[in-house]
Parts: C-alpha cells; sequence; structure tokens
C-alpha cells in the first residue's frame, strides 16, 4: 500500500467519511444516513440536511480515521463530493475538507458525485475502460460510454424524473414511508406484477433516453380509482411499478448497447451504479441483458451503490494517481454535468 486517500460525500441525506488504499482496500467507511431527520416530512429538506452535516461531519471524520488505525500523516490526499448536490450540504463538505488540506499539507481533490458512482465498480471489480455504465440514482438516470478519468459520453438520459424520484414519489403517493426506494422493493417482493399494467415511456423509440412521468402519473390515476387501499393493493402496485421500471430500462440498454459497440467494438464491461443499484430487479435484468449481449456485468455492493464515503474516496484515489489536483478556490457546484470534466 503507497497511497491513502480520504473521501468525505456530504452532498444529499449521508454524511460519510471513508478511507481506501491504491491496492484496492476500504481501510474503514462510515455513514449517517439521515431518514430520522427527513423522515416526517417525506422527502429531504436542503436546510436541516446542512445542518446535520456540520454536525455529524468532524465526529465521522475522526471515528474513519480511528477505525483505519490511521492518522493524518498515513494520507496522500484528501477528496470530497463538489457537487453536484444540495448546496448548503456540499459547501460543508468542501469546506471542511479545505481546512484538513490546508493544515496538513495534503493535496485537495474535488470529486464529481456522479463520478464517484461511475468509477465505483472499478474499486471492487476488474472493470476497464471503457465501459458502458447506467448511472441511476435519486438525481440522475444516465448512459454513459465511460472512456476515462473525467472522461465521460452521454448516450441518453432522463427527459423529466430520474428513476431513484420516481420510485420515492410512487413510495410516498403508497404511503409505505421514507426511503421510498428500498420500502418499494420489498413491497413489490409481496406483490402480483400482473395485476396492472403500466406503460413503458420510451420503449422501442429510437435513441437511450428515459421518462418516467407518465408513468408516475399511471400509478396515480390507479391509486385514485381504488379509493381505499389495501396493504395488497399496495404490494400488487408497487411489483408493477417496479417491472414497468425494469422493463424501460431493459429496452433503453439494449439500445445503448448497440451504439456502444458501434464505437467501442473491443469494450466488454457492463456497470451499473447509483442508489436504484441496489435494486435486485434491476441488477437481475441486467445480469441477463449483459449474458445476452456477450458482455461482462459488474455492479458495486449493494451497501456502496448508495451513498457513501467510499466512492468519493475511490474516485479521488483514481484522479490523485492520474495527477489530478484542485485549487483551495474550488467551488462548490450545486450542478455539475459530468461531461464538463
Ligand atoms: O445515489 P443515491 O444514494 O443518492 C443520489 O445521488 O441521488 O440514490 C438514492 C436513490 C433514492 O431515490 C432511493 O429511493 C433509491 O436511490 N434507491 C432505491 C433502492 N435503494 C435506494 N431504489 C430502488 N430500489 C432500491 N433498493
Ligand atoms: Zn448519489
Amino acid at each position: 500500500m503507497k497511497h491513502v486517500v480520504m473521501g468525505i460525500e456530504s452532498s444529499c441525506d449521508e454524511t460519510a467519511c471513508a478511507l481506501v488504499s491504491d491496492t484496492h482496500e476500504i481501510l474503514s467507511s462510515v455513514v449517517w444516513s439521515q431518514y430520522d431527520e427527513h423522515r416526517r416530512f417525506g422527502g429531504v429538506v436542503p436546510e436541516i440536511a446542512a445542518r446535520a452535516h456540520l454536525e455529524k461531519c468532524d465526529i465521522l471524520i475522526q471515528e474513519a480515521l480511528d477505525k483505519a488505525g490511521k492518522t493524518w500523516t498515513d494520507l496522500s490526499a484528501v477528496a470530497v463530493a463538489g457537487g453536484p448536490g444540495l448546496i448548503g450540504g456540499v459547501l460543508v463538505g468542501v469546506m471542511t475538507a479545505k481546512a484538513i488540506a490546508l493544515s496538513h499539507h495534503l493535496p485537495f481533490i474535488a470529486v464529481n458525485h456522479l463520478e464517484g458512482h461511475a468509477l465505483t465498480a472499478r474499486l471492487t471489480s476488474p472493470v476497464s475502460f471503457p465501459y458502458l455504465l447506467l448511472l441511476t440514482s435519486g438525481g440522475h438516470c444516465q448512459i454513459l460510454a465511460v472512456e476515462g478519468v473525467g472522461k465521460y459520453h452521454k448516450l441518453g438520459a432522463t427527459i423529466d424524473d430520474s428513476a431513484g424520484e420516481a420510485f420515492d414519489k410512487v413510495a410516498k403517493m403508497l404511503d409505505i414511508g421514507y426511503p421510498g426506494g428500498p420500502n418499494l422493493e420489498k413491497r413489490a417482493k409481496m406483490g402480483n406484477p400482473k395485476r396492472f399494467s403500466f406503460p413503458i415511456p420510451m420503449k422501442g423509440r429510437v435513441g437511450c433516453d428515459f421518462s418516467f412521468s407518465g408513468l408516475k402519473t399511471a400509478v396515480r390515476t390507479t391509486i385514485e380509482k381504488l379509493t381505499q387501499l389495501s396493504e395488497q393493493d399496495k404490494n400488487d402496485i408497487a411489483a408493477a411499478f417496479q417491472e414497468a421500471v425494469v422493463a424501460q430500462m431493459k429496452d433503453r440498454l439494449q439500445h445503448a448497447v448497440q451504439v456502444f459497440k458501434e464505437s467501442y467494438p473491443l469494450a466488454k464491461d457492463l456497470v451499473v451504479a447509483g442508489g436504484v443499484a441496489a435494486n435486485g430487479s434491476v441488477r437481475s435484468m441486467l445480469e441477463s441483458l449483459a449474458k445476452e449481449q456477450g458482455f461482462v456485468f459488474s455492479a458495486p455492493p449493494i451497501g456502496l451503490c448508495t451513498d457513501n464515503g467510499v466512492m468519493i474516496a475511490w474516485a479521488g484515489m483514481e484522479r490523485f494517481l492520474a495527477g489530478h489536483r484542485d485549487c483551495l478556490d474550488f467551488k462548490a457546484r450545486p450542478r455539475w454535468p459530468l461531461e464538463q470534466l
């Protein structure tokens, strides 16, 4: 082990810190989810999130160092999610990382949160550039050709909501609690996906774009017709909704694979990343699609799909090893498209 990088994440509702090595070891990873802070509002409240990050950030950083058995002098660099995200939270992480860099004379690396998701599979699996990536989280749903660190080519993206947002909104409509995605998946396991038939937006369309708002509306109409929802109704709607999401992803990726193969005939990796990548049905669809297309499928372990510090530390490590450094005048960014890297 030659290098150790610390990663700090605070762009949404998880405060997290981790240490990783250049030998692909996770030396420590601490994540504090703010579910309890936001539960009664049914979603993330940016102002509450920022204050909660501020309260927990220092404690988690010390915990990450202690758990890894490392001190500041063992670090090669400090990385932080510099955006995109809820600006109050991003600012907390960025200012903390800058203070660490300055006081401990460490290189400072601002990581794009989406790049953190995009590169995570390379920490845990032998994935080489270029690869085809489905990036599906709470804020984003995109298909990308990943050519290298900082080199992304977008093949398609959602024209309205992200998949994670659709999971969260449908969970809210069904009143099955927050966080929506994982709860909806649990309900779907107990439901009959064939009882309701929801539309599969974008199916068969040229290109690789997504759309989820029509599906969401169809769910709302179904709920309104039922007037009172039994637990079984909820489970059946969840199952049918999840099936429609997975069907759309499959259709879009089948297109994307063809486009990708034309540009990169020798590439063979299909990767999924982001919070929705924790979904079992999404993962198994991708696994069989990869098999059909002669691709190798890789996904981060479930715990590394939703926001965490490891993804920031690892993307920081990749950037550090590639010689990237950021200045201390880096500004936290609420928006930061991957193609701008
Ligand atoms: O990547 P992430 O933690 O945060 C963002 O960068 O947005 O993704 C969070 C999203 C949420 O919308 C959440 O509901 C969804 O990922 N999610 C899931 C599952 N676990 C998390 N969606 C479906 N099934 C899951 N098991
Ligand atoms: Zn994320």
